[in-house]
Formats: C-alpha cells, structure tokens, sequence
C-alpha cells in the first residue's frame, strides 16, 4: 500500500518535471507551436511517398486483404500528408510548378481515400495511374 503510494508520488512528480521541462521551448514563440517547418529531407519524403503509394497499389490488388478499404483510406491520407509537406519544403517555395504538382499529388491522395472509403476500387485504381503521372511530371523535371 506504501509503496504503491510512493510510485504514485514519483509518477506525478515525473509528469510534473516532464511538464515544465516541456514548456521551454516554445515559450520563446509565445507558447505557440512554431510555424510548420518539414523534419524529413526531400529524399527520405519520398522514400515514404513511395511506400504508401505502393502499399495502396497493393492493397488495390489484393481483394481479399483484411480491412482493405481502411487500410487503403489510410495510406491515401498518408500520402496526401507527404504530399502536403512537400510543399512545404524549402526548395518548392522557389518554383510554382513544383509547389502546384505537390498540391496535385495532395489532392488525389485525398480524392482516392474519398473513394476507399465508398469501397470504388476501380475509379481508385485509374485514379492511382493519374496520381502516377502527377509523380513522373515532377520527377522529369526536379529529380537529378
Ligand atoms: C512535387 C514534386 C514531386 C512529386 C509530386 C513526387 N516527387 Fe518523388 N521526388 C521528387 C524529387 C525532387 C526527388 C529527388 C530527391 C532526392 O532523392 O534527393 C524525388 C525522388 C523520388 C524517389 C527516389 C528516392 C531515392 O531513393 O533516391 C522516389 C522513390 C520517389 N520520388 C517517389 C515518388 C512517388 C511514388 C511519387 C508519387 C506518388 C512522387 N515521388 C511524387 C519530387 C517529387
């Protein structure tokens, strides 16, 4: 009983510690989260475009993967958060065209979770082969 009682102690004392630790860094901005800034280089951003993109054309084909439309909606909506950070990206301020194709990608990203979430696998699958063509236009010109 003591002791559980000292644990709790420690537990809170710990969270307390942990809360006022937590708080220094942002009270520089005012106690507001900073403005977004992406984590990721663009090279690691699209290592994880690439593997939601491929785990949607996956599940797209496996008709009998377990909760395949839940699955599916969340990799869309994944990809459309990569997509969403990569117009964030340093290097996309600079070029309209690179900003506008991250926010194409974005947006079917979203459309196709839309879709999976209604079960329409095959207006998804020939919206995959759209989103495709979105990647290839930026890569032609923006990868080295
Ligand atoms: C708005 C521009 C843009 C879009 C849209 C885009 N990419 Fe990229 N991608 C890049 C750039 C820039 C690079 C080169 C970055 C690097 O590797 O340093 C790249 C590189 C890659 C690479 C190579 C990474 C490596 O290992 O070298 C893969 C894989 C990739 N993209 C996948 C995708 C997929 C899949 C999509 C679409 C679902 C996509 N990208 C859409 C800009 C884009």
């Amino acid at each position: 009983m003591r002791r559980t009682l000292l644990v709790g102690v420690l537990v809170l004392a710990c969270g307390v510690w942990f809360a006022v630790a937590d708080e220094d860094p942002t009270k520089d901005s005012g106690n507001r989260w900073p403005a977004f800034k992406p984590v990721m280089n663009i090279h690691s951003l699209m290592k994880e475009q690439d593997r939601h993109f491929e785990n949607m054309l996956e599940l797209l084909r496996d008709t009998s993967a377990e909760k395949r439309f839940k699955r599916l909606t969340h990799e869309a909506k994944a990809l459309a958060e990569m997509a969403n950070i990569n117009g964030y990206h340093k290097g996309s301020r600079k070029h309209d065209d690179y900003r506008a194709w991250a926010a194409q990608l974005k947006a079917q990203a979203n459309q196709f979770a839309e879709l999976a979430k209604s079960h329409n696998a095959d207006d998804a699958m020939k919206l995959a082969r759209q989103m495709n063509k979105t990647c290839k236009s930026c890569h032609d010109k923006y990868q080295d």
